[in-house]
């Protein structure tokens, strides 16, 4: 299979699980900030889950199928999942690690885009670098002492 199809499925199935995990945090969160840290895992989750359709449209669009299961995703993504119940602090940190990682793979991905005239796509992607950028900087922040 094509390389670069094959790594935006693992793009895409990272954010689901990324999206997923923030979600889990929103649900899951405790402690004295519980609600503003509530509502940023939301306001990130809901980023993230505005992308999905398109992003798999994206993929469409390269005559691939998307991945479209739980199987799938976890087979492909490059975030792990998070079955432990975290301290809020450890809940900013791993989400943080993780923005910060899409960020990495949104990045190699624009470029394999550029390089093949995907300018469309490019754009989609530069967004999508852009977007996991915000999210770290709002995470960042919150574990400022
Ligand atoms: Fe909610």
């Amino acid at each position: 299979m094509d390389k670069f199809v094959n790594q935006l499925k693992i793009a895409f199935a990272s954010q689901y699980a990324f999206a997923i995990k923030a979600q889990n945090f929103h649900w899951n969160v405790e402690g004295s900030d519980f609600y503003q840290k509530h509502k940023m895992f939301q306001k990130i989750y809901e980023e993230v889950y505005a992308a999905v359709d398109d992003f798999a449209e994206n993929i469409r669009k390269l005559k691939a199928y998307t991945p479209a299961s739980l199987y799938r995703f976890s087979a492909l993504s490059a975030v792990d999942d998070e079955v432990e119940i975290l301290e809020p602090q450890a809940m900013v940190s791993e989400l943080l690690r993780d923005s910060e990682k899409m960020q990495e793979i949104m990045k190699v991905l624009f470029q394999e885009a550029e390089d093949r005239g995907e300018h469309g796509l490019s754009n989609f992607l530069a967004d999508r670098q852009d977007a996991f950028a915000k999210h770290a900087w709002f995470l960042r922040s919150t574990l400022k002492a």
